[in-house]
């Protein structure tokens, strides 16, 4: 299938090499050109433009920042959406509002387009491996046109509903992950006087029922930051972290609703964020709040 990506960051690029390793055709862009150049050396080809992306394409996938980035990338004057673009199947990833799914369908139905959402759970190495959990929001037609494809880069995809039921769930399986990295993080603190080895203090956490299974995949990392050691290559930055909770805040409140533990987290990781530590794994959060007044 000829496939395009418009955004090879992090996940977009492992998203890319899964689809490249199955076999598709795939045609990419990036708003930072250097960002294409290892699917460019696994065979995909690069394009000029978004509307070229588009061109090349059945179906284009996004996964992006936030927002503000769909916006720009989709609907700006060299955008996705700038050039014919009827009969095309639009995969939209990000974690975002639902309202901006809904928005996004809309102009995207105008251009004579489908657009179905599924954002995701699990991290670039998922993506590499397709494994990844995909939360889908869509009309009937469009996901059984996406869902071969959808089933190619995810281990289950759960078709919850019409646009934006995906990214909703999306949200809500993000909320006590991120709780957890800073529980986690208070529990580590409160294990500092053992000076217990990191990986065995984790390994006997991770086997416990307080544990989230993030523990068992990213367990390995945190305890690497730990005993400040190299954790590896960034997956999920803090900044995104914090993005993501100030969504799920935002879309708490639109419900007339409080998530006043997830509030709480927020506040720790934007810390962490003005420390200096946005641009780094998620993995370092818990690790960081352990050492935090460490004389
Ligand atoms: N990383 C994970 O483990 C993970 C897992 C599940 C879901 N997600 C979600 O997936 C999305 C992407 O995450 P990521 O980790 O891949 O982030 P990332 O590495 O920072 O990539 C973000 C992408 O968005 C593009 N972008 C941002 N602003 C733009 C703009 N104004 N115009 C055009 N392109 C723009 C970036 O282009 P540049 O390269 O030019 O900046 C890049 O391609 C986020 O919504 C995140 O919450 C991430």
């Amino acid at each position: 299938m000829k496939i395009g990506i418009a955004g090879t960051g992090r996940m977009g690029e492992a998203i890319g090499s899964r689809l490249i390793s199955l076999g598709h055709g795939l045609t990419v862009w990036n708003r930072t050109p250097e960002k294409t150049k290892a699917l460019a050396a696994a065979g995909a080809q690069v394009a000029a433009s978004p509307p070229e992306v588009v061109a090349a394409s059945e179906v284009v996938i996004t996964i992006l920042t936030d927002d503000k980035a769909i916006d720009v990338l989709y609907n700006g004057p060299h955008g996705l959406l700038s050039g014919a673009a009827a009969g095309k199947l639009f995969i939209e990833m990000s974690t975002v509002r639902p309202e901006i799914e809904v928005a996004l369908a809309e102009k995207v139905k105008q251009k004579g387009a489908a657009l179905v959402e599924c954002p995701v759970g699990g991290t670039t190495g998922p993506a590499r491996e397709g494994k990844l959990f995909g939360f889908a929001g869509g009309a009937d037609a469009d996901m059984a046109r996406a869902r071969p494809l959808l089933e190619q880069m995810c281990r289950r995809v759960e078709h919850v509903g019409p646009i934006g039921a995906g990214s909703r769930m999306k949200l809500a399986i993000n909320l006590p992950l991120y709780v957890y990295w800073q529980a986690l993080g208070e529990a580590l603190l409160l294990c500092r006087p053992l000076n217990l080895d990191p990986e065995r203090l984790l390994s006997i956490l991770a086997d416990t029922s307080g544990a989230a299974n993030a523990i068992k995949t990213r367990g390995g990392a945190v305890a690497a930051h730990l005993a400040g050691k190299d954790a590896g290559a960034v997956t999920m930055a803090v900044d995104l972290v914090c993005k993501d909770l100030r969504t799920m805040i935002g879309e708490a409140q639109a419900l007339g609703g409080r998530v006043p533990v997830a509030e709480s987290a927020l506040k720790c990781f934007e810390e962490a964020a003005r420390g200096g530590f946005g641009t780094q794994d998620q993995s370092v959060l818990p690790a960081r709040w352990a050492k935090q007044g460490k004389g």
